[in-house]
């Protein structure tokens, strides 16, 4: 294996050191680039840039490998929940049952919002996204907590385990506030003695003065869902995370900025959109053959497919597939767009078009038909995706925060504009 790389520029030869990954993948130092060579990199999208080493997830996109903190996902999907997999993504081991009383604890004790918070959605119009509502709210949160938000990264740390247990459990409750605020009904305060996403649930569903239990195949659901969203490497909204930490901004403004990341339709928006592009199929009256062409001119993208790591199958896809179907039969809901996603799967794995550019179903390609099915209303799906990411948002916030020598995220660029020009006078212009 090498243990430099040797580029050469004009004519002269530079060597820098090749790093190599815990799972065996290699990098070229170029931190001494610029300063050796006068030349920089250029990666537009960073596809093939490491913005960091980080010991919480990996991803091994030829092989559709996935694992947090060493733990394959599709393990953790069979045996664990999403509290003890968001305390194996933040502390970096599973949990014994006393750390794991200690944390669901601290979960419980920060699962309410300050009331003055209320009043905070007052202002919002009934149509406002939640996204854009969460975003705010969370960041909000750093003016009725200003000791979470000393902006510098020692005092932070040292307040880590509230300022996690308060994000974590905090973005739950003004989730569920948001859907309340765009119903027009009463919040509901969140409950002691349900766990994490039992309580979710309840404040989003409990009608007053009823006693609201979520049928457990729900409950199951719901937590697979958060758990296969928990982190996923330096994608979009993470690396955003880590820029604004990098900064020595505080934990709840970091992932505040993650959430407007998430936000997109290329990232976590997916969800969204494919719920709407299946709806707008069956509206059609197509079974996807149709789309499938239009997407292959170029006229259309096939939503919650593709992904810029994975070239093989997306195991969480696989996961929430085959998750789907359970689901939905045990609830009794039968879901026409279930088989036109189905379809279009089948269709896609099997056309050169897609093939070719190994686009497989990603995360985003099923979760909405289950969320749909246990009632998230749609413009929630990106939510639920913000509140399954916090944890991974946590974890990566905590590696910026924590490093002995970080350093400000600054990439540079090439410059291509304009070279320098003399100001001329308005009346000369
Ligand atoms: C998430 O990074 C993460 O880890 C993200 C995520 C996470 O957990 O954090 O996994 C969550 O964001 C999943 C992705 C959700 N987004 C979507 O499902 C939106 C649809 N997918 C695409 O927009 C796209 O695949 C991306 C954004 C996911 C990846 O974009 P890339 O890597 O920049 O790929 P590209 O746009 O350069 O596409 C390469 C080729 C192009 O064709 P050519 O120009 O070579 O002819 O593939 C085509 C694209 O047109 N292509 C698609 C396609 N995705 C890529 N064609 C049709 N439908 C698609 N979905």
């Amino acid at each position: 294996m090498a243990k430099e790389a040797r580029i050469i520029i004009e004519e002269k030869e530079y060597k820098f050191p090749v790093i190599t990954g815990a799972e065996g993948e290699k990098a070229i130092d170029t931190r001494a680039l610029r300063a050796e060579t006068g030349y920089i990199t250029y990666d537009e999208g960073y596809g093939n840039t490491g913005s960091c080493q980080s010991d919480v997830t990996f991803i091994d996109g030829e092989k559709g490998i996935l694992r947090y903190r060493g733990y394959p996902i599709e393990e953790l999907a069979e045996k664990s929940d999403f509290v003890e997999t968001a305390y194996l993504i933040i502390y970096g081991e599973l949990p014994t049952e006393a750390q794991l009383k200690g944390f669901s604890a601290r979960l419980t004790r920060h699962a309410a919002v300050p009331v003055n918070m209320e009043h905070f959605f007052e202002g919002y119009p009934a149509h406002s996204h939640p996204m854009a509502i969460l975003s705010g709210l969370m960041n909000s949160l750093t003016c009725f907590y200003p000791e979470y938000a000393a902006n510098n990264h020692k005092e932070d740390l040292q307040n880590f385990d509230e300022v996690a247990a308060a994000a974590l459990s905090k973005v739950r409750t003004i989730a569920a506030m948001s859907y309340r605020m765009s119903q027009g009904l009463p919040y509901i305060y969140p409950r002691r003695d349900l766990a994490y996403a039992d309580n979710f649930l309840h404040m989003m569903f409990t009608e007053p003065y009823a006693k609201f239990v979520p049928p457990p195949e729900v409950s199951k659901a719901l937590n697979l869902i958060l758990l296969l969203h928990a982190d996923h490497e330096q994608n979009c909204s993470t690396s955003t995370v880590r820029m604004v930490a990098s900064s020595e901004a505080n934990m709840l403004a970091s992932v505040a900025a993650g959430i407007c990341a998430l936000w997109g339709p290329l990232h976590g928006g997916a969800n969204m959109a494919v719920i709407k592009m299946l709806e707008a199929i069956h509206a059609e009256g197509d079974d996807g053959s149709t789309f499938i062409n239009e997407v292959k001119s170029g006229e259309k993208r096939l939503m919650g497919f593709g992904h810029r790591v994975y070239k093989n199958y997306d195991p969480r896809a696989k996961i929430i597939a085959r998750a789907c179907e359970t689901v939905l039969e045990s609830l009794g809901v039968e879901d026409p767009l279930l088989d036109i996603a189905r379809h279009l799967e089948k269709v896609a794995l099997e056309d050169e078009y897609f093939v070719s550019r190994k686009l497989y179903p990603n995360v985003d390609f099923y979760s909405g038909i289950i969320m749909r099915a246990i009632g998230i209303p749609m413009n929630m799906f990106t939510v639920m995706f913000a509140i399954g990411r916090m944890p991974g948002w946590i974890a990566n916030w905590k590696e910026v925060a924590s490093h002995p020598n970080g350093r400000i995220y600054r990439p540079r660029q090439v410059y291509v504009g304009e070279t320098t020009r003399t100001f001329v006078p308005r009346d000369k212009r």
